[in-house]
């Protein structure tokens, strides 16, 4: 094979394990044990309600029916292949959409905001789940209505599985406790409970952020784990807090292998004692825990490179908010101003996330596998057309993309279908991180330049890269003033859901930025 189709296949390689339809296997597999909490098949659901558990407090969940039962707040498991066909009913008194978010699916199933489901509404979703093993969510998506529903607590896991997963599992005897699928997100408490969203001016700024952290919908989250590996897929579902996630027993760091990043398996474990989640940034990680009794999880300090002022004039809350109720009857709005001393930790402080208590019988120890999947090195085909975007920042505008705010009826490019694009990313000096998140797509960063020197400190890989950098991604984090080079393929299914163009969104997973219009739309045609 010369230089040239080798490179174009090993791309295909790696983003044909999402998009492909060649990618199905015989959903002959069986789901794994998920501890944390209670799962149901994605194929066995029928009509997913989403409702107000509590309207004074505003606190809200999604509720699987399978015909045969109710589950509130559930994890989904998913083979790959498996299909998916259910009503999603509308009980918010917003208009709200369904997103699985690192799913590739047509515009018409990927409910971002084009076509939300009104108060009192219903809407049938049908699709087959193209993707790896590997941890997917969905969350809601409206216009000006994401980040109130997100930081509501309509957040729910998907754990996809495929052969290279089950393998995992079977190669270090995972025992069913061990295995654990968590939504992490940070909430305002007082007086043991968890205050409505209310951004001030400055919260629409940075972004909402609480003083404690939530875990699968519970405050003060511990898990019993058996002592052996413990294989954590985590989600950071934080409205705009990044963490820097490390385990810790008593003082002594506890250090973890990852296993798989947003879209699923690494081809080889990397071993770490930290790594940074940026908002809708999932890893996939395992731990020994076989000589300790008590691990905790948390975010350590870090500077959170906040380098952008706010001005009076920038960031007000999404038009959106004001032509609908909040979701909450209480108001601890007031006018709307600074933040109150204790509302929050402030980004780049440590925040305790969860605990795990190891406790029965030692199993027999295993080494981790050095092969997880056949997933290929990132490259960039000769061909693939280049792309540059800017993250740009104003005073009287608050954060953009390529100096405009997004606009729902324009289409700000296009990508031909099967293409193969090079995008270089490049974030403002006068800026903080971004999660760029793409739907539709997963992509490979290829290179990081100008990361700052904490981030930077932890880029083991050539090209400045970060163990994360090295699985598939559908959301990478751009600190301020460096570039980051990815390899998107635009290859879509050949499905007649697909057929016609299909619009799609790029944006910023701050979701105090994505509601403030850093977001753009494009199109695959
Ligand atoms: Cu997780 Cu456009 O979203
Ligand atoms: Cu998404
Ligand atoms: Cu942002």
């Amino acid at each position: 094979m010369n230089r040239r189709r080798f490179l174009a296949a090993s791309i295909t390689a790696a983003g044909a394990a999402c998009v492909s339809p060649r990618g199905f296997r015989p959903a002959g597999i069986g789901l794994p044990a998920i501890a944390g909490g209670r799962t149901v098949s994605l194929a066995a659901v029928q009509r997913i309600v989403v409702e107000r558990e509590d309207p004074v407090l505003g606190r809200c969940r999604y509720v699987a029916d399978t015909g045969a039962e109710r589950i509130a707040r559930p994890v989904f498991l998913a083979r790959q292949g498996d299909r998916f066909d259910a009503v999603i009913e509308n009980r918010l008194p917003q208009p709200t959409t369904v997103h699985f978010h690192g799913f590739a699916l047509s515009e018409a199933q990927d409910g971002a905001g084009f076509d939300p489901i009104p108060p009192g509404a219903s809407k049938t979703l049908a699709f087959r789940v193209r993707n790896r093993g590997g941890l997917y969510w969905f969350h809601p998506h409206p216009h000006g209505l994401t980040a109130e529903q997100v930081y509501s607590g309509l957040v729910s896991l998907v754990v996809v599985v495929d052969e290279d997963d089950v393998a995992l599992d079977q190669a270090i005897a995972l025992a069913p406790a061990n295995r654990l699928a968590l939504a992490v997100s940070d909430v305002r408490v007082a007086n043991g409970v968890v205050r409505p969203y209310a951004p001030s001016v400055e919260d629409c700024h940075t972004g909402w952020l609480g003083n404690q952290a939530i875990v699968n919908g519970a405050l003060d989250a511990r898990f019993p784990v058996a002592p052996g590996w413990v294989r954590l897929q985590l989600l950071n579902a934080c409205n705009a807090r990044g963490l820097l996630l490390a385990f810790r027993a008593g003082d002594v760091p506890v250090p973890f292998s990852l296993l798989g990043t947003d879209g699923g398996l690494l081809s080889a474990p990397q071993p770490l004692d930290r790594v940074f989640l940026h908002p809708a940034e999932r890893v996939d990680l395992a731990l020994d825990a076989r000589p300790r009794r008590h691990i905790e999880a948390i975010s350590l300090e870090y500077d959170p490179r906040l380098h952008a002022p706010p001005g009076p004039m920038t960031m007000r809350p999404h038009p959106a908010r004001a032509r609908f109720p909040t979701l909450a009857a209480e108001n601890i709005c007031g006018p709307a101003g600074t933040r109150r001393a204790g509302e929050i930790v402030p980004e780049g402080e440590r925040l305790p996330l969860f605990s795990l208590t190891v406790e029965g019988e030692h199993l027999p120890p295993r080494t981790l596998p050095q092969r997880l999947s056949s997933l290929a090195e990132a490259t960039a085909p000769l061909d693939a057309k280049a792309r540059r975007m800017r993250l740009d920042f104003s005073e009287q505008r608050g954060f953009l993309i390529d100096n405009q705010p997004y606009e729902l009826d324009e289409i700000a490019f296009s990508a031909a279908r099967g293409a193969h694009e090079v995008w270089e990313i490049r974030n403002s000096p006068i800026s903080m991180p971004h999660p760029m998140h793409l739907h539709g797509f997963a992509f490979r960063v290829l290179r990081r330049q100008g990361t700052f020197g904490p981030a930077r400190a932890l880029a083991t890989e050539n090209a400045g890269r970060i163990a994360t950098d090295l699985g598939l991604k559908d959301t990478v984090t751009i600190w301020p003033n460096e570039s980051a080079w990815l390899a998107v393929d635009f290859s879509l299914p050949d499905d007649p859901a697909f057929r016609g163009p299909q619009r799609y969104m790029f944006h910023c997973h701050n979701l105090e930025h994505e509601d403030g219009m850093m977001m753009q739309n494009f199109a695959v045609v």
